[in-house]
């Protein structure tokens, strides 16, 4: 499957939800993830994110390999709603764009 990474945090552009064909796309408050058992592996959304968050699992940097496990498990939280229509990027999303590392921001 595909996988959300850092650079989606605190950004949450959106526009990847719109080209899944398989509503995919699970939205918490600060990031989105992609449900794996779901997921056929076109590649549409990657193109769509700005900032480059989206990647095949089998294509992780070795840095964001733990983002294989949090989207499967974010994706079965019962508090993680499908999302399919994009939204207004978080509002501070210019300043974090750039920011690496974020899942530790997130968690601390
Ligand atoms: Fe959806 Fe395709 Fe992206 Fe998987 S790779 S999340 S099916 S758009
Ligand atoms: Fe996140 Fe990129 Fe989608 S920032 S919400 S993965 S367009």
């Amino acid at each position: 499957p595909f996988v959300v990474t850092d650079s989606c945090i605190f950004c949450k552009y959106t526009t990847c939800v719109e080209v899944c064909p398989m509503n995919c796309f699970r939205e918490g408050p600060h990031f989105l993830v992609i449900a794996p058992d779901e997921c056929i592996d076109c590649s549409m959304c990657v193109p769509e994110c700005p900032v480059g968050a989206i990647y095949n699992a089998t294509d992780l940097p070795s840095h964001l390999a733990h983002f294989t496990q949090l989207n499967a498990d974010l994706a079965a939280s019962a508090t993680w709603k499908p999302i399919n229509r994009s939204q207004a990027a978080l509002p501070d999303h210019e300043s974090w764009r750039a920011t690496r590392d974020k899942l530790t921001i997130l968690k601390s």
